[in-house]
């Protein structure tokens, strides 16, 4: 028999994350909805594309990079600190990303895009960024914690890049994920509470190919936050090439690989053989996405590890919700 992860949750889970966290697929409706009710009349030609955020709000940048890598003609990147490239100019698109709306890092990127003359969308809940620049998106507000809204801090861009002309439209792959999560949501549930198990008292080490690579680094953050645990990720096949060579790994060390399900015939040979290699060096886990559209696959794995990661907080004996070092540290440096 499995743990009894509801007497668990009654225990610990203080805030009712995993509740929140069910509700995945209805996040993922109501975000794509923000994004397509956003008016945004603007006709200067953008050339490059930056996401400002930090944590939880920070991992957007990556996972439209991923999604949007055979779509957008122009680069797209993500920024995790106080200022931006200067490349940023009035053809750059900002996305400026924060839940509280009072991350210091993501506000001073807001002002210098402002400054420059950036094309600038903020995302935020409440505090300072809700009230600046001409696009806004006002989030809701009811998450336990930034991260636990990812649908709501990654989703609504994608809708503003249609609108901009900068992809086509991508209806389909909407509802081809929007169907596949609520249609998968118990089997997800079942695959997270494994995955947690697995991965109880263990280092967990994520590899995933290049089309999903943001996916490993969001289940490490989830990791962090949630599970309050140490993990690390690399991308296949960059990790082929270094980190593969290592014969000293942490003695509790558990492989992930997340598999997209629709990998190039190479990087699943490289799977296999990466697999091998490493089979004396900890136990390994196979994680996989279903799906047609990238989107859809994307999210569901990302739906897995929304839940995996509070399942091994419970499994830990700790609450998912609180990230009590992330506070103390805003709160010092507030002094
Ligand atoms: O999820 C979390 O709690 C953190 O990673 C936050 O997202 C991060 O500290 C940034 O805060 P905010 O999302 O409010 O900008």
């Amino acid at each position: 028999m499995g743990p009894d992860f509801s007497k668990l949750a009654e225990e610990l889970d203080k805030s009712n994350a995993l509740g929140f966290l069910k509700t995945f697929p209805e996040q993922c409706r109501n975000a794509l909805e923000l994004g397509r009710r956003l008016e945004i009349n603007d006709g200067r030609k953008i050339s490059n594309i930056i996401v400002s955020g930090m944590g939880g709000s920070g991992i957007g940048g990556h996972i439209l990079k991923n999604l949007l890598k055979t779509e957008l003609a122009i680069p797209i990147e993500a920024y995790h600190s106080y200022s931006l490239p200067k490349y940023a100019d009035e053809n750059t698109l900002v996305f400026a990303v924060s839940y509280s709306g009072n991350t210091e890092e993501t506000l001073a990127c807001m002002e210098e895009a402002l400054k420059r003359n950036c094309l600038v969308v903020g995302l935020a809940s409440g505090g300072k960024l809700k009230d600046l620049g001409k696009y806004r998106i006002a989030l809701p507000r009811d998450a336990p914690q930034p991260r636990m809204a990812v649908p709501f801090l990654t989703l609504p861009m994608i809708p503003i890049f249609e609108k901009l002309g900068l992809i086509k439209n991508q209806e389909n792959s909407y509802n081809e994920m929007l169907s596949l999560l609520e249609e998968s949501r118990n089997e997800i549930d079942e695959i997270a509470r494994d995955a947690a198990a697995e991965l109880k008292g263990k280092f967990p080490i994520i590899y995933a190919g290049d089309e999903m690579d943001s996916a490993a680094y969001r289940w490490v953050c989830e990791l962090n936050e949630n599970s309050k645990t140490l993990a690390h990720f690399q991308e296949i096949p960059e990790m082929n090439h270094n980190e593969i060579n290592s014969e000293i790994f942490p003695e509790n060390t558990a492989f992930v690989f997340l598999r997209s399900g629709n990998e190039d015939a190479k990087i699943a040979k490289r799977f296999e053989i990466t697999k091998d290699v490493l089979k004396d060096y900890g136990k390994q886990i196979e994680i996989f996405a279903k799906g047609n559209s990238l989107l859809a696959r994307m999210y569901y794995v990302i739906f897995i590890d929304e839940l995996a990661s509070c399942y091994l907080a419970l499994l830990n004996g700790k609450d998912p919700e609180p990230v009590p070092k992330i506070a103390y540290l805003k709160k010092r440096l507030a002094e």
